[in-house]
């Protein structure tokens, strides 16, 4: 898979090739990128005399050599490449140019966990190594590539010597001589995370940047760069996704000469790093090739992550159905209330009942509180160990909300330590849902936050903890960390939390949220299984929100629940068979009072969620496939690796007099086998290509199909 001949790097994957070569100026140039070939493509690099291009001193009076637009593996400033640079390094005496020259390489065996840093686990991986040394400061850079299957995995680390450098930009960059190509990107808001976009890569940079200390809702750090003419299913596409929760920047631009580049990286402008004797290293960067559409290559990717990168589910629970309280009561309940909430739930299925906000200190609102990690009796009129006790007798697991970074000003932890708050020293602090962001940098809050967590996990005998994050980071001031470094020290702080409670707590199961999807990212699936994908629970948004994230994360990764009607965030009603249908495109739940169902409405949940427990497997180990997406209708199918099993779910939005149907193809399905569908028997090949009418009634809106389609 990694071939080192000449200073030739050929690394192949089962489809692509990615091909990088020394040149004679010592200088890394990446040459290729895309499905596989065999020979060097530095034949296709050429070598002109430019007008106003600038050449190195070692080139001597040859003017026909610039990387002004030779296509590079490292940019940096000041050496005559006037594109965008990726990474950026102030030297002593303050000027940013910096040139890195090949030393050495070498190819070894098994994957290297970075340490403190997410990093994907692959036992049988080759691992390339190249070293690169800085000719001022003498900094090296180590690049790492790992190879399996359609992936590439990039790693980068920069370890500075005796001369102090700062670092004031860090991202990968990919640099591709010609074509035309475009950018997918996922936008979106608080409630309306990862809507697909699509934007063609022109002369001037696109740039998206989150600087809020975390992943964000607005943008998410997974992109698609793909051919102009790619579609769903045709073309070539390749994913760029971060092992990384906190800000980052993405660029893509194309140059005067027709050659594209695209970086992504940790940090916004608020980052800064000095280093001296010190190392950092880049969160890994994982990118997956396909030649044969989006499809193709969501299902690739998304294996990969299910194999190599998401946390295994080591709970007890068995892909446990929960019932979380936060719509049923939002703040106000009591211990007994819950329990009656606990009972009901065990009744209609469920394995786990989660207590979220508003259990502990004076928190009756999101005023006050955070930070003071201890429960309020007066308001359960119980402790957590009887709360937590008298739930598991009924004989359904008890989970709790917790949001460990945060602090309330109204808090006795803020009396104690306000040093521990993000905030400027001579200015009030920015406040966001009332509160502040803890600094995570700093190693006593991390031991403070470690040993409460100690404290609820053993009192409330837990089994799992939603851990959210609902604020944005925008005081980047700490009492012992360089403001520069914040950005990331934080997220290594908070990563050493999650590393150390995996540890000792193997069988909790942690589910990550951010006011919903705002943290959604590759960082946190490494260390929590699944992550609450949007605090809209409606059924029709939240469909969009699951197509919008199924094309970078597996959707057993998405924390999906049916919640009550009216909708909390639209005031839609639609029927409980939809919402049902459309939270099976996850890891399913339930978001409502069950003590205020009718007997009906019970039934029915009852016989979901045991419907649900049937596919559990197909839809969490199986392929994703997107069939139609669209304003009218939108349609999935889960399949099983061995395409033998597979469920299809289709809603149709509105209701017209007169319908134009809706059809799909069963892409996913096998050609060759026949299938099983409502009692018919279906050529698989008339599946796939003929297709299949949508059998809706068009009787109501939000009208809802659910197929089980099994090989006879
Ligand atoms: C966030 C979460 C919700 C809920 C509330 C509690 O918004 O996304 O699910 O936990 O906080 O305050």
């Amino acid at each position: 898979m990694i071939k080192v001949e000449n200073n030739l790097f050929t690394l192949t994957g089962d489809n692509f090739t990615y091909q990088m070569k020394v040149d004679s100026f010592g200088r890394l140039l990446h040459l290729y990128h895309g499905p596989k070939i065999i020979g060097d493509a530095s034949s296709i690099i050429s070598y002109r005399d430019r007008g106003f291009s600038a050449s190195p001193y070692e080139a001597g009076f040859d003017r026909t050599y610039s990387y002004d637009y030779l296509p590079l593996e490292i940019s940096t400033l000041g050496e005559g490449d006037f594109r965008t640079p990726g990474i950026i390094i102030s030297q002593e005496d303050g000027t940013t140019s910096s040139a890195f020259i090949y030393k050495e390489h070498r190819v070894y065996n098994g994957s290297n966990k970075i340490k403190g840093l997410p990093s994907v686990v692959i036992e049988d991986a080759e691992c390339l190594e190249i070293t690169l040394e800085e000719e001022l400061s003498k900094a090296k850079i180590i690049l790492t590539y790992i190879i399996k299957d359609s992936s590439l995995v990039r790693g980068l680390e920069i370890v500075a010597g005796d001369k102090k450098i700062k670092l004031k930009k860090a991202l990968y960059t990919f640099d591709y001589l010609y074509g035309s190509f475009d950018v997918t990107y996922f936008e979106g808001r608080h409630c309306s995370e990862r809507t697909r976009k699509r934007a063609t890569i022109n002369t001037g940079a696109l740039t998206f940047t989150s600087r809020r200390g975390a992943t964000s809702h607005q943008i998410n750090n997974g992109f698609i760069i793909c051919d102009s003419n790619t579609t769903e299913l045709f073309g070539s596409a390749l994913s760029l996704e971060l092992l990384w929760s906190g800000s980052f920047t993405f660029f893509a631009e194309k140059n005067q000469y027709g050659s594209t580049r695209v970086g992504l990286g940790m940090g916004s402008e608020f980052f800064e790093y000095e280093l001296q004797n010190s190392s950092i290293a880049l969160p890994e960067l994982l990118i997956t090739f396909s030649s044969n559409g989006f499809s193709d290559l969501s299902i690739k990717n998304n294996r990969f992550i299910m194999s190599h990168i998401r946390r295994k589910n080591l709970s007890k629970l068995n892909n446990p159905v929960l019932l979380n309280n936060w719509e049923a009561t939002y703040f106000d309940f009591t211990g007994e209330k819950l329990l009656s909430i606990a009972k009901e739930a065990k009744a209609l299925g469920c394995d786990l009942f989660v207590l979220d906000d508003g259990w502990f200190s004076n928190r009756n609102d999101d005023l006050s509180s955070l930070g003071d990690w201890f429960e309020n009796k007066d308001k359960l009129k119980m402790d957590l160990n009887t709360l937590s006790s008298l739930i598991t007798k009924e004989g359904i697991a008890f989970g709790l909300w917790v949001e460990p970074e945060m602090v309330s000003e109204n808090s006795i932890l803020f009396k104690n330590h306000p040093e521990w708050a993000l905030m400027l020293k001579n200015k009030k602090p920015v406040r966001g849902r009332y509160q502040l962001v803890l600094d995570l940098s700093n190693k006593d809050v991390v031991a403070y936050i470690k040993s409460f967590l100690d404290d609820l996990i053993t009192r409330g005998k837990l089994s799992y903890m939603k851990w959210d994050y609902n604020r944005f980071i925008t005081d980047f001031f700490s009492s012992v960390t360089p403001a520069g470094k914040i950005e990331y020290d934080y997220i290594l702080g908070l990563y050493s939390i999650f590393e150390y409670l995996n540890e000792k707590y193997p069988h909790l199961m942690i589910e990550g949220c951010s006011g919903g999807g705002g943290r959604f990212d590759l960082g946190l699936i490494y260390y929590t299984p699944q992550s609450w994908l949007s605090d809209n629970t409606d059924a029709i948004e939240r469909l969009d929100i699951e197509f919008g994230s199924s094309y970078l994360y597996p959707i057993a990764t998405f924390g999906s629940h049916v919640s009550a009607v009216p909708n909390h965030q639209t005031h839609r009603v639609t029927p409980l068979f939809t919402r049902s249908c459309v939270a099976m495109l996850g890891s399913y739940g339930l978001e409502l009072d069950p003590t205020k169902l009718s007997e009906e409405e019970k039934n029915e949940i009852k016989f979901e969620i045991k419907e649900y427990k049937k596919y559990a497997s197909l839809i969490k180990d199986g392929d994703f496939y997107r069939l139609l997406d669209s304003n009218e209708a939108s349609s999935a199918l889960c399949v099983s690796r061995d395409k033998s099993k597979a469920l299809l779910i289709a809603v149709n939005r509105l209701s017209h007099g007169n319908p134009v149907d809706h059809y799909v193809k069963l892409n996913g399905l096998d050609e060759n086998k026949s299938y099983l569908i409502n009692g018919k028997v279906i050529p698989g090949s008339l599946l796939v290509n003929a297709g299949l009418l949508l059998p809706f009634t068009f009787s109501n809106d939000y009208e809802a199909i659910r197929l089980y389609i099994e090989e006879i």
